[in-house]
C-alpha cells in the first residue's frame, strides 16, 4: 500500500494529539527508499552532507548546488515522504532577496516540500521575506553548526539561565514570524521541553531531549557510516561501517584464494558456439 504524504498541518495535528513525529536526514536515493519503506514523517537533506558524503570537516563548503542534487535524489527516493532541503551557508547570509531566490530553487529544482535554515532572532527578515514567497519553513536553534565558530565550537547551548533565555528568544521570534516549525540541537531537556509546552508549531529535537514533539537523527550516525565522531546525543542502531569493511575484506579474500569468480557467477556460451570461436571458419 502506498504512504499517505504527511504535510505540515499534519504535523500540527500530530502535536495536538501528543503523537511523535520522526526524522531522519538522507543524502541520496537508497537511502531516501529505506527512510520512505520504514514509515518516516519527515526527511532532512541536511547540509551535514558535507560531512558524511563529501568528507569534509564542516558544513561551511557545502554549496547550493551539491544541496539540490542530493534533494533531486531523496526526492526521487521518497515521494511519498515531506522533504526537507537545507539551506547551505552563504546562501541566505547576504540579503533576504538572495534568501528567497535559492529557498525557491529547492522547490523548483528539487520539488522540496520545506526549507530549514539555522537562527533565530537574527535572521527573523530571512524567514519572514521566504515565507511571504509561499514557502515552508523550519527554523533551527540551539547549538547552529554553521556559526558553530561564534557560540565556541559544537558545544550544548543553554546550559545557563542566559544562553537558555537566548535559545528561548529565539523560539519566540520564529513562531512570531510565521515559522512552521523548530527544530532544536543540543540543548538541556529542561529548556526545549519549556519551549516546546510554549509553543503551538511543532518542537523537534537533535540532542534537545525526549519532551520535543519528535526526534530527528543523522542517518550516517544512525547505521554507524560516519566513523568521524558520535555526539552524545546519538544513538546508534546499527554498524553499517563494520558490515561493509567485513564484507570488502571477504571478497578480497576470495579474489586472492580464487574462491570468487566462480561457474555459479558466471555466463556461458550458447551450446556448440565454443567450438566456432576457437577454430573459426575459413570464409
Ligand atoms: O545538516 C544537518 O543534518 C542538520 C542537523 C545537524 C540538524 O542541520
Amino acid at each position: 500500500m502506498q504512504k499517505k504524504k504527511l504535510m505540515i498541518h499534519d504535523f500540527m495535528k500530530m502535536k495536538a494529539e501528543g503523537q511523535k513525529m520522526t526524522w531522519i536526514t538522507a543524502y541520496d536515493y537508497p537511502t531516501a527508499q529505506f527512510a520512505e519503506a520504514a514509515g518516516m514523517d519527515m526527511i532532512l537533506v541536511g547540509d551535514s552532507l558535507g560531512m558524511c558524503v563529501y568528507g569534509y570537516e564542516g558544513t561551511i563548503p557545502v554549496t547550493m548546488d551539491q544541496c539540490i542534487v542530493h534533494c533531486e535524489a531523496v526526492r526521487r527516493g521518497a515521494p511519498n515522504t515531506f522533504v526537507i532541503g537545507d539551506m547551505p551557508f552563504g546562501s541566505y547570509h547576504f540579503s533576504d532577496e538572495d534568501a528567497v531566490r535559492n529557498a525557491a530553487r529547492f522547490l523548483k529544482e528539487a520539488g522540496v516540500d520545506a526549507i530549514k535554515l539555522e537562527g533565530g532572532v537574527r535572521i527573523i527578515s530571512r524567514i519572514k521575506a521566504i515565507l511571504d514567497a509561499g514557502i515552508v519553513v523550519i527554523g533551527h536553534i540551539g547549538l547552529t553548526p554553521q556559526s558553530s565558530g561564534q557560540i565556541g565550537g559544537h558545544k550544548a547551548q543553554g546550559r545557563t539561565a542566559e544562553s537558555a533565555k537566548l535559545v528561548i528568544d529565539d523560539a519566540l521570534a520564529i513562531q512570531e514570524s510565521g515559522g512552521h516549525m523548530l527544530l532544536i540541537e543540543a540543548v538541556p531537556p529542561e529548556v526545549a521541553g519549556f519551549i516546546t509546552e510554549k509553543l503551538k508549531i511543532p518542537v523537534l529535537s537533535i540532542g534537545a531531549g525526549a519532551q520535543c514533539d519528535g526526534q530527528l537523527l543523522i542517518v550516517s550516525d544512525l547505521i554507524g557510516q560516519f566513523t568521524a565522531f558520535t555526539p552524545k546525543f546519538v544513538k546508534k542502531y546499527a554498524d553499517v561501517a563494520e558490515v561493509i569493511t567485513n564484507a570488502m575484506r571477504e571478497y578480497i579474500k576470495d579474489v586472492r584464494t580464487g574462491a570468487f569468480t566462480d561457474d555459479e557467477h558466471c555466463y556461458h556460451t550458447t551450446k556448440g558456439e565454443e567450438a566456432n570461436f576457437q577454430n573459426p571458419k575459413q570464409s
